[in-house]
């Protein structure tokens, strides 16, 4: 496994490479990053794994500078795995004029659900996962359901600017609690980690409740918004959406995805499950 640092190294390396799969990450790897590579190997000759914590989507007073950069730790975790190459290029590598001058734009969904309350986000990713597509030219690039919307984002991406890239989805990897794998757990107290498999439990109820019949979408928000707020979460949203497109769910709807991001403490975690009525 070879650890590349600059965009020429890469480049060189890809010219050699065959079939190219690529997981796209910001470290701190942990189960579900790891559950992608697996997936990936699957898919391709050669696995590249990017590990870049990109300024661009992190909002003013969000977690960019205490976010955990743990290369070494990653690459031992790697090594086991039939990666090709890590790909860790340094913010100058990537942004060497400091800001980005030209950016990708994605449309409304951006400044739906996660977006209304990380403004800026998804132009980040999109732009930062666009830049990465054109360094890696990967011919299948794998994207965790944990993140659904960004998945959304990178699908529309994808068809929109005719990226000859098969994007794979893979499943939320979980603790055996429920709780979705983030390395945004890491800064959950002791309590608050206790407290955090709610979140999928209420997703859980929901998705029973859909699959019994319940289209009532808007009741059916409204009281586990409630519930998670008696339990002392702040609640962002939850939100029962279409699976393709995240548009707002109708009653009659075959694909669902309950969606929810909620707060514990300082700590904003996030979740969903899909529930297929057909
Ligand atoms: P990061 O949060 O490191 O996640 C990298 C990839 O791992 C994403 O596709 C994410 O959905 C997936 N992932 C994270 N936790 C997962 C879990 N529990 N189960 C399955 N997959 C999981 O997402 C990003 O980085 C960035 O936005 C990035 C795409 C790298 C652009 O900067």
């Amino acid at each position: 496994m070879q650890i590349i640092h600059t965009v020429a190294e890469l480049r060189q390396w890809r010219k050699h490479a065959g079939k190219v799969a690529f997981v796209p990450t910001m470290g701190n790897l942990h189960q579900g990053h790891l559950a992608l590579v697996r997936a990936a190997r699957q898919h391709a000759d050669a696995v590249v794994v990017s590990i870049f914590v990109n300024r661009l989507q992190f909002g003013q007073g969000e977690d960019f500078d205490r976010y955990p950069r743990t290369l070494q730790e990653d690459a031992d975790k790697l090594k086991g795995e039939g990666v090709a190459v890590v790909f860790a290029p340094d913010e100058r590598e990537l942004y060497p004029h400091v800001s980005q001058d030209y950016n990708v734009e994605p449309p409304h969904l951006q400044n739906e659900l996660c977006g209304r309350f990380r403004p800026g986000h998804f132009r980040g990713v999109a732009t930062v996962v666009t830049k990465l597509f054109n360094i890696v030219a990967p011919d299948v690039a794998c994207f965790g359901k944990k993140d659904y919307q960004q998945l959304a984002v990178i699908r529309g991406l994808v068809a929109d600017l005719n990226f000859n890239i098969d994007i794979v989805p893979v499943d939320t990897g979980r603790a055996e609690d429920g709780l979705a794998l983030s390395s945004r757990n890491a800064y959950l107290t002791p309590a608050e980690r206790a407290q955090a498999p709610q979140m999928y439990a209420m997703l859980s109820q929901m998705a029973a409740q859909i699959r019994g019949g319940r289209q009532d979408y808007a009741n059916l928000e409204a009281v586990a918004v409630a519930n998670m707020q008696q339990q002392g979460w702040q609640v962002d949203y939850i939100e029962v959406r279409h699976a393709d497109t995240l548009a707002v769910a109708h009653a009659g709807d075959k694909q669902v995805v309950i969606v929810a991001a909620a707060r514990l403490g300082k700590t904003r975690l996030i979740d969903n499950i899909e529930v297929n009525l057909d």
